[in-house]
């Protein structure tokens, strides 16, 4: 299946009247939802490298209860919380030698694992850091985890996620790719919402007749499918971003010429020991992609720490984000 192209969506800038209708999934996007589906329906997860078995969620919640119980005696547990609704806005400055000269300067505005169902009023303090952007955005990105639940209902977030999405304001759009505690269910709520899902799909942004792409893949960290792969090998000869919930296809994106690839998932370990030293990271894509900036050969990628937190609402040693990345045009 080829991986589908298509323009950005209008300049966006939401208001309770500014409201795009929802639109039928094409054929493509159908063959993705219902596979999505099926694994989310037989709890599976399938990774790139080929596993596929059931997750043990009851289990991980299991533990951190008993974790909760102990940071609460040693009296950690007020510091960790305080810590985690702490939403830093983090700008950060990329240069790049091929990037078309009338994309000088674009912006991007990243946000990722905000879990709007699992600490209450966390929408504020992200809402909070984004008004701290100075003017529009070229592009806002999520790339997942929207929920802290893998299970049941997802309508709880939309309302605190409408609240983030009134202080965004972009040029190009505003765009998601679905995490692992997603559900291909909150597709058509995101698009009424004015967000549109990337589900293993490139849009292509012209300026000046100079031309950049983006490449939205599903989660791959549990819902793997050979689309996403297929997103990223059919993508054209463009200066491009790979935006995916986790760095798992990180090998991926670069053998296939992407030049940044933004993602979430680990929430930069949350909690880490002292100096930031992730104790899990729960990905497959090695600790020193676990967060912050790294490079993997041509590719420059980042972790973001994410917005939000699971399990537990604390965080110690890590900082709750959101992102801006200013691209530019390397002067030789
Ligand atoms: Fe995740």
């Amino acid at each position: 299946m080829d991986a589908m192209t298509s323009k950005p969506s209008e300049p966006s800038s939401y208001s309770q009247s500014d409201i795009p209708a929802a639109t039928p999934l094409p054929t493509q996007r159908m063959l993705w939802a219902t596979k999505r589906a099926a694994l989310e329906a037989l709890s599976a997860k399938s990774q790139p490298a080929g596993a596929s078995f059931r997750r043990r969620w009851e289990l991980f919640e299991q533990l951190t209860i008993l974790a909760g119980f102990f940071l609460r005696v040693f009296g950690l547990f007020g510091r960790g919380k305080r810590n985690a609704q702490n939403v830093r806005l983090k700008e950060i400055t990329l240069e790049f030698d091929d990037l078309p000269s009338a994309f000088d300067g674009y912006r991007v505005l990243h946000l990722t694992d905000l879990h709007l169902d699992f600490t209450p009023g966390i929408e504020h303090s992200i809402a909070t850091a984004v008004k701290q952007i100075k003017g529009k955005v070229d592009l806002a990105i999520f790339t997942g985890d929207f929920r802290e639940k893998i299970y049941n209902g997802y309508r709880q977030i939309l309302a605190p996620l409408k609240t983030i999405l009134n202080e965004i304001q972009t040029v190009d759009g505003c765009y998601a790719t679905l995490g692992n505690h997603d559900t291909v269910n909150m597709v058509n709520d995101f698009q009424n919402l004015g967000i549109r899902v990337l589900a293993n799909e490139t849009v292509e942004v012209e300026r000046q007749k100079q031309k950049i792409a983006f490449t939205g893949v599903d989660d791959v960290h549990y819902y793997y499918t050979e689309y996403a792969l297929e997103a990223l090998e059919t993508s054209p000869k463009l200066f491009k971003m790979a935006f995916v919930h986790s760095a798992e296809m990180y090998a991926m994106a670069e053998a296939n010429h992407y030049r940044l690839y933004l993602a979430g998932h680990t929430h930069g370990g949350q909690i880490c020991l002292p100096g930031g030293y992730p104790i899990f990271t729960h990905h497959t894509a090695g600790r020193s992609r676990a967060r912050g900036l790294w490079k993997h050969k041509q590719m420059i990628g980042y972790t973001s720490s994410g917005a939000g937190t699971i399990a537990l609402p604390v965080r110690y040693f890590s900082e709750s984000e959101v992102t801006v990345f200013t691209l530019k045009t390397k002067r030789s």
